[in-house]
């Protein structure tokens, strides 16, 4: 097949599935989620020639993993979106098996995409090549092929090039194992953007005090923020430990200080970056007005995804929120873009609610696709729980100062929850949107971030325990 029949193929099978996509309930109003088939990661975040870009990975034809595309939106101002025709899709040998994973940068007015080529040998064996294509339009992408081969000492489970310019040369990170089956960073500089030299393994097991830290560091991103290098990963191969690492992979950060001359990095410990069931691979750019947004996948590769009730609506996953991150006390917190303030209509506000009893419903407080701020806490002494359309909870026990968020598993029907520390409530920041809760604590301390497949006519929202509160609630126009 040549580039175009590939392009063609994929949007046709996208016009076929496109109203079984818009006859499904939990269909989401106001955040990106694929036209038809399976997305995963957010890719090529950037902001162009004041254009919002956000690219993700995109299976067209099936609800399932398979050989990825890119898929493309646009956007003036990150919450009207634009479909644009498919950035990336897998037609040569160097990506035949998928453009994974990467990332964008802008340079001499022209638009930058690395990627991965992902190549599957006939016996089985992977290739990987960290691949460039370049846009002066920022549409349409003319390849330019493999810019990076497997470097000595990993496997090719090498991929997720994130790139970024500092100080007159350009960096890119990119997610690797070890040949000891090892997770680590690794990291490369250049002067043109075509020429990478390996400047060597910035993070990992055994090193700045880990131990070992999982089989596979996919899609790093490391930035400054607040005098300090963030780095981002995602590890796989952790196992469950205290409040920690409940999903089958994770994601989160270290902080620290980045050597670029030595490539040495020293940072912290590693915290996560998300409290939910549903978040992975996250990736951040930072637009014109100097904020560090991040997007997530909210969704995770995991046994249960099949089992998700959009699958029969020919479509899968979703992007979370686009969220500002900042550093408060040394950690990271995030915050929904303002713009989103855009969407809001229809006010209820209620001043001073006393909760005492169980399933109360407030006056006027129901919706599925709305935003709710809970503030001015009084922390009664018993829990406090918020029920979501039936099907999902979040309750804060202020003796063991815990917050917990509760859902129903699509797989297994059985209920399972996520748990943290914190050491008070003041503020509960609740975005609803049909079938997905993005759930801020404290002003972005934490978050925790779900899927969840409630009643579609549900609209209840419960309150139970003992506290007191101000909210106000909005209702969200659709995207
Ligand atoms: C993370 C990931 C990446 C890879 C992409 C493939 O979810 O596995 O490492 O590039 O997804 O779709």
């Amino acid at each position: 097949m040549t580039e175009i029949d590939f392009f063609k193929k994929a949007s046709e099978e996208a016009e076929r599935n496109r109203h079984l996509v818009r006859q499904d309930p939990n269909r989401l109003k106001y955040h990106l989620m694929p036209p038809v088939g399976l997305l995963n990661d957010p890719n090529g975040l950037i902001q162009f020639k004041g254009i919002y870009h956000v690219f993700y990975q995109w299976n067209p034809f099936d609800t399932a993993h398979g050989a990825k595309y890119w898929g493309h939106y646009s956007s003036r101002d990150l919450v009207h979106w634009k479909e644009e025709p498919i950035a990336l899709a897998p037609d040569q040998w160097y990506d035949r098996n998928g453009c994974y994973s990467g990332s964008a940068i802008e340079f001499e007015g022209k638009l930058y995409l690395f990627y991965t080529g992902n190549v599957k040998n006939e016996d089985g064996r992977r290739e990987t090549y960290q691949c460039l294509a370049i846009s002066e339009d920022g549409i349409h992408f003319d390849k330019k092929g493999p810019v990076l081969e497997l470097p000595k000492g990993y496997t090719a489970h090498f991929r997720d090039p994130k790139v970024w310019g500092k100080n007159g040369s350009f960096y890119m990170i990119v997610g690797a194992q070890t040949l000891n089956q090892e997770g680590a960073a690794v990291l490369f500089a250049s002067k043109d953007l075509y020429h990478w030299e390996e400047k060597g393994k910035i993070a990992g097991a055994w090193m700045n005090g880990l131990e070992d830290f999982g089989y596979m560091w996919e899609c790093p991103d490391l930035f400054e923020l607040d005098g300090q290098e963030i780095l981002l990963v995602s590890p796989q191969g952790l196992e469950p430990s205290g409040y920690e690492y409940h999903n089958l992979f994770q994601s989160g950060y270290f902080a620290g200080k980045l050597d670029y001359e030595k490539a040495k990095f020293k940072h912290g410990s590693f915290a996560e970056l998300d409290r939910g069931f549903d978040f992975y691979a996250p990736q951040t750019f930072k637009d014109d007005s100097g904020r560090r947004i991040l997007y997530g996948w909210m969704g995770i590769t995991d046994e249960a995804e099949s089992s998700q009730p959009t699958v029969p609506y020919r479509w899968i996953h979703a992007l979370t929120m686009p969220r500002v991150l900042d550093m408060k006390n040394g950690r990271l917190i995030q915050i929904p873009v303002e713009e989103f303030k855009n969407l809001r209509k229809g006010k209820t506000e209620i001043n001073d609610v006393e909760i005492n009893g169980a399933n109360l419903q407030l006056d006027g407080l129901s919706g599925k696709t709305a935003e709710l701020m809970l503030e001015s806490f009084k922390n009664g002494k018993g829990i406090f729980k918020m029920d979501f359309r039936n099907e999902a909870s979040l309750t804060y026990n202020p003796d063991q100062k815990e917050i917990q968020l509760q859902r129903r598993n699509v797989k297994t029907g059985m209920q399972e929850s996520r748990i943290c520390k914190i050491s008070s409530l003041s503020k509960l920041h609740v975005f609803m949107d049909q079938s997905s809760l993005e759930i801020f604590i404290n002003g972005g301390e934490e978050v925790f971030t779900a899927r969840y497949f409630p009643d579609p006519e549900d609209e209840t929202i419960l309150f139970s325990g003992d506290a007191g509160f101000s909210v106000s609630m909005w209702n969200l126009e659709d995207k």
